[in-house]
């Protein structure tokens, strides 16, 4: 019998276009006709040039940005139809995100950053903390919780990231070039901690790289050109 896994993230002929600008800025289309599928226990490689449109793509996934026309389905929800407070909480519930540069407040402490997601939904703080030690200690940062953010490398900031990213037990992974940042041996430790993690909570992931040997360890490669996903 056939094992038929639902898409997890579904993204339907999504077209997005910037209107020209009062300034004298060119218009932009692009995306057209872009569809993109995300079963759970997969993460798929997004390549491509600088410009293309990967961190554009990943906004519209997060319900961060709205596409003119299409569907980003993540199970039957329809993100693209929600108000900014329902995105927020759809973010909040299902999605977990890592940006090239962290974003992790550099006067707080490790412990509050990766609590901040369930702080924000109201977890009370003892709980949120508790849950915040153990997520330091599965990306190895145990000994670090009481360290400001701003006072960690650039690669313990990207882990503290990563635990931030997934306290919320999302369905969703998202990471822009997550390594983009780091030296060699730190963007390999970082990329082998985030591939472990998204295997071990089965999560539908989608991670936009520049290195090709990450990409080839993912279960598909795809290349965001002219517009549209092709196989890589
Ligand atoms: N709000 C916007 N208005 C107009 N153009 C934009 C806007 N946001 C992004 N772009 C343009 O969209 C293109 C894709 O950007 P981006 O998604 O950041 O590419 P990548 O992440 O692949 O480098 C770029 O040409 C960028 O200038
Ligand atoms: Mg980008």
């Amino acid at each position: 019998m056939a094992i038929v896994t639902t898409p997890v993230l579904r993204a339907l002929a999504l077209e997005k276009t910037y209107a020209p600008l009062a300034s004298g800025a060119q218009g932009l289309q692009l995306f057209r006709d872009l569809s993109l599928e995300v079963a759970a226990g997969e993460m798929v490689a997004v390549v491509g040039e600088s410009g293309a449109g990967k961190s554009s793509l990943l906004h519209l996934l997060a319900a961060l940005d709205k596409p003119t026309s299409g569907q980003v389905l993540c199970g039957d929800l329809d993100v693209t139809l929600l108000t900014a407070k329902q995105a927020a909480e759809f973010r909040n519930r299902d999605i977990g995100y890592v940006w090239q540069f962290h974003y992790l407040l550099p006067e707080f402490t490790a412990l509050e950053n990766v609590a901040m997601p369930l702080l924000a939904r109201g977890v009370p703080r003892k709980q949120a903390l508790t849950q915040a030690a153990l997520w330091l200690d599965r990306v190895g940062l145990g000994d670090r919780g009481h360290h400001r953010s701003g006072e960690l490398s650039g690669g313990e900031q990207q882990r503290v990231s990563i635990a931030r990213a997934l306290i919320t037990q999302p369905k969703l992974l998202l990471a822009d070039e997550p390594t983009g940042d780091l030296d060699n041996t730190t963007a390999q430790r970082v990329f082998d901690l985030l591939l472990g993690l998204h295997r071990e909570h089965s999560l539908a992931s989608v991670l936009v790289t520049h290195n090709l040997d990450f990409a080839a360890r993912c279960d598909r490669v795809l290349r965001l050109r002219e517009g549209r996903l092709i196989p890589a």
